[in-house]
């Protein structure tokens, strides 16, 4: 079949001579003897001309918004047209005319919840299809850095039966005749898997019942988590300072026409190199302090906050040394100064904020099992992850990376929302 051979656009409007090009409609605009149809494939957006006289413009007359077809003509310069080349159209060789397509660019302006109810159709626009080719290469790049320095790819389960991060967040799942819980963090299987490879990391959904809408919460995310056995908190803040400058590195090489199309300066992702700034949580609050926030040391620092202080620095800033209350129980406390833990937050610039938590974890029994305590937890429910400090427990620590925060801070978007395909907050689950 003709379509079977089709040119991507892309490669059509650095070519010439003659070429099918297969697509869907994505404007068109109507004379008295011709017809300018511009056509959107994954590759990009050239113009069609069909003339009037023609079979084809018989079809063209018929074709709306988001019609698909197949269409075989002769490229020609045109300075006017998108990539300054048209396609004169000799022949339709397969069409499917849409009915009156939902979405027009107002619309597209004006009423974003009506684009989350038809999402299924607003990911075909240039705009979403900008968004999902940065978060392909951004999955793509995390998976290289990993690989590249010796972790091994694992996997964790997705159905769990106590709290990561917390009680309050838990989805709540029927199994069979118990219940679990839907996991928040794959961190302490990672855990248990470094006794086998040492160094592990995974990409999976995690799960938050989030009771608020944020720009920056979903109730269902995508987590690149890794443990390392044998690190602390210094060679940590090493790892994910070279992850994320690997990551917005790979966007900046692959990525700069999306870039483009979604308005986002690259001034600000060019400076992303290591060492990023290093700021102590007590440092933090007295920069807060200093610029009217109501905070004292103890206190947790809030999305405001971060906004706050990541606009004081040019690059990420790994903020590290939080108190023990902020943070969740496996924390290892530092042995110099016990209220405070040895945990990192990597915070985005520009007003984006927290993207990365993670740390040193307890790995002396005894210790773990005290802060369960001290924590209201109870170690039943943690029995598998104590006993891992029974055999041959070694210093360790690990860290989680919200990917749909990546990409929403590099491809520079207003919610978090904007960077996923199918976005879970509590108030959409459709479609
Ligand atoms: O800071 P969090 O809660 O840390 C953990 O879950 C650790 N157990 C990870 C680890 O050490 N292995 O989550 C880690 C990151 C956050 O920095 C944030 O980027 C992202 O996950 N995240 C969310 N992203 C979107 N929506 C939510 N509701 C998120 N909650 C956390
Ligand atoms: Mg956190």
């Amino acid at each position: 079949m003709a379509y079977r051979a089709a040119t991507p656009i892309a490669e059509a409007l650095k070519g010439s001579g003659r070429v099918t090009l297969r697509g869907w409609v994505y404007r068109k605009r109507e004379l008295r003897d011709k017809i300018f149809v511009v056509l959107r494939d994954s590759t990009g957006i050239i113009q069609l001309v069909f003339s009037r006289g023609t079979p084809a413009f018989d079809i063209a007359e018929r074709l709306n918004m988001e019609s698909a077809l197949v269409a075989t003509g002769t490229l020609k310069e045109e300075p006017r047209a998108p990539g300054g080349k048209e396609l004169h159209v000799e022949s339709v060789d397969w069409y499917y005319v849409g009915k009156p397509y939902p979405i027009n660019e107002d619309a597209a302006q004006a009423d974003s919840e009506y684009l989350l109810d038809v999402r299924h159709l607003w990911l075909r626009s240039r705009r979403m299809q900008a968004v999902l080719k940065i978060r392909h290469t951004v999955f793509g790049a995390i998976h290289e850095w990993f690989r590249r320095r010796g972790y091994y790819e694992v996997q964790a389960p997705m159905f769990i039966t106590a709290a990561v991060e917390g009680g309050a967040t838990l989805f709540k799942v029927n199994y069979f005749d118990d219940v679990v819980y839907l996991t928040q963090s794959s961190q302490f299987y990672l855990e248990a898997l470094i006794y086998s490879l040492e160094r592990v990391y995974t990409v999976a959904p995690s799960f938050r019942a989030e009771p608020s809408r944020t720009r920056r919460h979903l109730t269902e995310f995508w987590h690149a988590e890794a443990e390392e056995a044998w690190i602390g908190l210094e060679d940590l803040m090493g790892i994910t300072e070279g992850l994320i400058s690997y990551i917005v590195e790979r966007v900046l090489e692959e990525r700069q026409d999306e870039l483009k199309l979604l308005g986002r300066r690259t001034a600000p992702l060019e400076s992303v190199k290591p060492p990023f700034h290093r700021v102590s949580y007590d440092e933090a609050v007295e920069i807060l302090k200093k610029k009217g926030f109501k905070i004292e040391w103890g206190d947790d620092i809030g999305a405001d906050e971060e906004r706050a202080l990541t606009l004081e620095f040019d690059k990420p800033v790994q903020l590290f040394g939080f108190p023990e209350k902020v943070k969740a129980f496996y924390h290892r406390n530092d042995p110099k100064r016990p209220e405070v833990t040895l945990s990192v937050d990597v915070l985005a610039p520009e007003g984006y904020g927290e993207v990365i938590g993670g740390g040193e974890r307890i790995y002396d029994e005894e210790e773990l099992v005290d802060k369960i305590k001290r924590f209201g937890l109870n170690p039943k429910d943690y029995q598998w992850y104590i006993d891992l400090r029974r055999y041959g427990s070694v210093p360790h620590a690990g860290f989680g990376l919200g990917v749909d925060r990546v990409v929403m801070w590099i491809a520079g978007l207003d919610h978090i929302r904007d960077a996923v395909p199918f976005p879970r907050d509590i108030r959409r689950k459709y479609p």
